[in-house]
């Protein structure tokens, strides 16, 4: 049996329904406050046999922060594969994110080790790799380095695979995938989904950053396929191309039938953004629009090999134009009432 963390998220949803799909028996682990409806939504665009699908996935609650419900949910598992993390760039959710991406995965790791899991998947990020080095293409060889420039979530990841690490030198049998940008649809409120959102409700701006993409179903084939496969003790970036801003947003353009960002935002203007939509979003008792990390992710240059997992398992990627496209044929669909 199979036990997934994060499944109700973006990436989560989707290796459910690929896990589901091809007929393996799956638990994955919801809280309390969890929106499934938003997995079986993911699973209809791609099945006409969503409900069914869904039904046979054996939901159990448990925070990843409770220990003795992590253990409970361990019962009969034989491969993990763990996404639950907490994702954000908002200052209010720093200590959150740090708990429960590291001490949480660190209590994972644990509960592993004595259960003796047979192989476990770890879903870590670029932002573990070095980012302080700018314009040139990083690979799985490329150590994190402390910056004033990583983001508190990429200290979050960087502590989390760490304790991967630590608990393969303990015996655990695992590997661990490093995504860039992951464009999927179905959450089209927040995170890089969001994007497809901010492009329909016509998005003037845009900045000069570069950075990897995924499609989100690649992730997933990736993670079954590796876990599949006799590779453990290592990590792979799974990144499909590296592409300006401008570019993503123009293909969001093109597909959404809106008129792409067209308006460069020069990085000087981007730390005045940031530090008056901070008041801003003080005075008005909202969350800010753009952090401070979003401005410095956006305007940063960050480029990414794929050679390893292509090499390792003969992976083939789909481009992010045809990503894109697909993704917003599906908004559409989901905006077909709207404006
Ligand atoms: N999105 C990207 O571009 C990207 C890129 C590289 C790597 N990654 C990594 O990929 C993984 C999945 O990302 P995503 O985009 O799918 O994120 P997401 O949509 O925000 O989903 C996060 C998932 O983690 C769960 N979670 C958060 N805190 C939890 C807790 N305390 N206990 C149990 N579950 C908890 C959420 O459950 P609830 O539904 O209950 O909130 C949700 O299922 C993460 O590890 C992320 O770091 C993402």
């Amino acid at each position: 049996m199979i036990l997934v963390t994060g499944g109700t998220g973006l990436l989560g949803s989707h290796l459910l329904f690929d896990l589901v799909s091809s007929g393996k028996p799956v638990r994955a682990i919801k809280r309390k406050t969890s929106n499934t409806a938003a997995v079986k939504k993911v699973f209809s665009y791609y099945s006409g046999k969503a409900d069914e699908l869904f039904g046979k996935i054996e939901w159990v609650d448990a925070d990843i922060m409770d220990f003795v419900a992590m253990d409970d949910a361990l019962e009969g598992i034989d491969y993990v594969y763990h996404a639950g993390a907490v994702v954000s760039f908002y200052p209010r959710d720093h200590k959150a994110m740090l708990t429960v991406n590291i001490e949480g995965t660190a209590n994972l790791v644990n509960l592993c080790i004595a259960r003796k899991i047979k192989k476990f998947c770890y879903v870590s990020s670029v932002a573990v790799l070095g980012r302080a080095v700018n314009d040139g293409v990083s690979d799985e060889t490329t150590y994190w380095q402390p910056s004033k420039k990583n983001s508190v979530y990429g200290q979050s990841k960087y502590g989390a695979e760490r304790e991967i690490w630590r608990g393969i030198e303990e015996g655990l049998n695992a590997f661990i995938v490093n995504p860039s940008v992951i464009l999927g649809p179905g959450f089209w409120d927040g995170g890089n989904s969001g994007l497809f959102s901010l492009v329909w409700k016509g998005l003037k701006y845009y900045t000069r950053g570069v950075n990897g993409y995924v499609d989100v179903r690649d992730v997933a084939r990736a993670m079954i396929q590796l876990m599949e496969s006799d590779i453990s003790k290592e990590r792979f970036i799974v990144s499909s191309e590296n592409c300006s801003y401008q570019q993503v947003f123009e293909y969001m353009g093109k597909y959404l039938g809106k008129p792409a960002p067209s308006i460069n935002v020069p990085n000087a203007m981007t730390g005045i953004a940031w530090r008056v939509e901070t008041v801003l979003s003080f005075i008005m008792r909202r969350l800010p629009e753009v952090t401070k990390e979003m401005a410095t992710t956006t305007t940063m240059v960050y480029t990414y090999s794929n050679e390893k997992i292509k090499k390792a398992i003969g992976f083939e990627f789909k481009p992010v134009e045809q990503s894109i496209k697909e993704i917003s044929e599906i908004f559409l669909k989901d905006h077909s009432g709207g404006k």
